[in-house]
C-alpha cells in the first residue's frame, strides 16, 4: 500500500469532505439502486459524517494495522447486522473509486488508482474478517456492538478530560451523562454500558500516555 499517495490525495479530498461524501452517496444510490433499501431508516447526512470520520481515522492510522484490524473487524460485524453482503462491498468500492477520480481529476494516475484499490481491499478484508464469525448465524444472537464512530468521539472527549487532570472515575461518570451512553443504557442496561465506558476510558488513557511520551521525546 502506498501510504504517501493515499495521505497526499486524501488531503485534497478533505478540503471538500462534505461535498465528497454527499456526491458519493448520490452516486451509490444512482448506480446501485439495490443497496438503497439497506439505508431505508438512515439519516443520510449523519451517515455522511460517520463515513468521513471513519475515513479520517483509517487514513491517519494506515501505519498501525493492529489498531485498524480491531476497529474494522468491529465495523464489519456491525455491517453483518445491517444486512451488508460481500457483493455490496464490491459495488461500493466501484462507486468509491469513481467518486475519488472525479474529485482528483488532475491527480488521478494509474498509481493513485492502484493505491486506493489496495487500501479499499485492505479495509474490506478486515471488515469481512469481522463479519465471517460463524458463531452468530442469527441476528438475535449477535451481541450488541456499540457505534464505532460514537466510541471514537467518546474517546476524544475522555482524552480531553484526562489531559485536564480529571480522575478516571470522574471521566467515566461524565461519559455516562453523554447523550449516546444515555441512549445505550436504555437499550442494554447500566452494567453493559459501564463496560463499554470503561473500555473507552482505558483506550483514551493509553492514547494519552503515548501522546505524553511523544511530547517528552
Ligand atoms: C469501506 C467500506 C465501508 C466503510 C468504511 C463503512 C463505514 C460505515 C460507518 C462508519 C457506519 C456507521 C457505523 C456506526 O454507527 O458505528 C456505517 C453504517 C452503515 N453502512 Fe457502511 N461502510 C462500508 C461499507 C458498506 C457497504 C458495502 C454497505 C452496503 C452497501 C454499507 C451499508 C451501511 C449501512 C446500511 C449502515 C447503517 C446506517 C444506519 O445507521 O442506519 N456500508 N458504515
Amino acid at each position: 500500500m502506498n501510504l504517501e499517495i493515499l495521505q497526499e490525495t486524501f488531503t485534497t479530498i478533505r478540503l471538500n469532505s462534505e461535498q465528497f461524501v454527499s456526491v458519493f452517496y448520490d452516486n451509490l444510490f444512482t448506480e446501485c439502486p439495490e443497496v438503497k433499501n439497506l439505508f431505508a431508516g438512515t439519516d443520510i447526512s449523519k451517515q455522511e459524517r460517520k463515513l468521513m470520520t471513519v475515513f479520517v481515522v483509517i487514513i491517519s492510522n494506515l501505519h498501525d494495522i493492529s489498531y485498524l484490524r480491531n476497529l474494522l473487524k468491529n465495523l464489519g460485524k456491525r455491517h453483518l447486522k445491517y444486512g451488508v453482503i460481500r457483493k455490496h462491498y464490491h459495488l461500493l468500492g466501484e462507486t468509491m473509486l469513481k467518486t475519488l477520480e472525479s474529485f482528483l481529476p488532475e491527480k488521478w494516475t494509474a498509481e493513485v488508482e492502484q493505491a486506493w484499490k489496495d487500501a479499499y481491499q485492505t479495509i474490506v478484508n478486515l471488515m469481512l474478517e469481522g463479519a465471517k464469525d460463524d458463531n452468530f448465524s442469527s441476528d438475535d444472537r449477535l451481541p450488541y456492538i456499540p457505534s464505532i464512530v460514537e466510541k471514537l468521539r467518546a474517546e476524544a472527549i475522555a482524552q480531553k478530560y484526562l489531559r485536564d487532570g480529571r480522575s478516571i472515575n470522574l471521566v467515566k461518570h461524565r461519559l455516562l451523562e453523554d447523550y449516546y451512553f444515555k441512549e445505550l443504557e436504555q437499550k442494554i442496561g447500566r452494567a453493559e454500558t459501564m463496560k463499554i465506558v470503561s473500555d473507552v476510558v482505558k483506550k483514551a488513557s493509553q492514547k494519552e500516555l503515548n501522546y505524553n511520551k511523544v511530547k517528552i521525546s
